[in-house]
């Protein structure tokens, strides 16, 4: 917006003189919803633990079911950190590291894992790319190949909250922040379980908990139990701006995922926060 006055040039802007504190003030410009960059893009999370940690037992059959679907989907496909992870937190607190030391150190775990899925997927023509070309170039990239694959920790780094000493913002979180940023059709989150269960399936009370097939994030909120995701993701999608849903399926059993990506309901379906703007 601009205004010329004899020979001198003013750029107004509707927010300069408001305070951007104050929401009232500010929506007029900034309520509105954002474009969807990449509406036909599917996002999809790969569990460290739950599956790269497994090594070619678990890894091969998902690669393979990847193969399979990229004529009919373009992935960005997110790796998350594992085990190695866990022994770096261990390692890392046992010295005194702050949360901003670690995150860092943990996301390279989970582009370890990336680089790893990409090297079995290179024949299709996918790579590994790093966050600024996930950024950036994403389009291109996705144009020339059905899929790229990267980190899903977002790079909070040495920003990371000090709300704890285990990063908070891990790769559940940073693989939604990510999708719904881009307006992608979906994600799916892929773990070694059916789906989000009342409790840890695989804990000491395991037998008892039972399978939630679909839930919103409020309900989620009041959950006391454990998750097979960050507690982060439950605030990110409790704002959501795109996605509507996310779904959970077992990466273990085959077709699960292809099933997810074909819109079937094979695990469990969290609904999100969003809201028509
Ligand atoms: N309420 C729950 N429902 C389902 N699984 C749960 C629940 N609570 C804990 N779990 C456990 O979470 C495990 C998955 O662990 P986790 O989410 O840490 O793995 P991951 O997603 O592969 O890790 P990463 O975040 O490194 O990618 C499941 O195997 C299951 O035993
Ligand atoms: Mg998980």
């Amino acid at each position: 917006m601009s205004e010329t006055t004899n020979t001198i040039k003013h750029v107004a802007s509707p927010l300069a003189r408001q305070t951007l504190q104050d929401n009232e003030l500010t929506r007029p410009v900034a309520g509105v919803r954002p474009i969807r960059l990449l509406p036909w893009l599917q996002v999809v999370k790969i569990g460290g633990r739950a599956i790269m940690d497994r090594g070619a037992a678990a890894i091969l059959p998902i690669v393979d079911e990847i193969r399979k679907v990229l004529p009919e989907h373009r992935l960005l496909i997110l790796t998350g950190a594992g085990i190695r992870a866990r022994h770096l937190y261990s390692v890392g607190l046992d010295l005194g590291l702050p949360v901003g030391s670690l995150a860092p150190l943990a996301a390279s775990e989970a582009g370890q894992n990336g680089h790893i899925l990409a090297s079995l997927l290179a024949p299709e023509g996918v790579s590994y790319v790093e966050h600024p070309t996930i950024e950036s170039q994403l389009a291109i990239h996705l144009s020339a190949a059905r899929a790229v694959v990267g980190s899903a920790f977002p790079p909070y780094h040495h920003h990371e909250f000090p709300h704890s000493r285990i990063p908070t913002h891990r790769a559940d979180t940073g693989a939604f922040l990510l999708a719904d940023a881009l307006g992608a059709a979906g994600l799916t989150i892929v773990e070694d379980v059916d789906g989000l269960y009342t409790g840890d399936p695989k804990g000491p009370d395991g037998e008892k908990a039972q399978l939630v097939r679909e839930t919103t994030v409020a309900d989620l909120a009041a959950h006391q139990d454990t998750l097979p995701f960050d507690r982060a993701l439950l605030e990110v999608m409790a704002t959501a701006r795109h996605l509507e849903h996310v779904q959970i399926v077992n990466g273990l059993v085959p077709g699960r995922l292809t099933a997810a990506l074909r819109g079937e309901h094979v695990g469990t379906i969290i609904h999100t926060g969003v809201q028509a703007v």
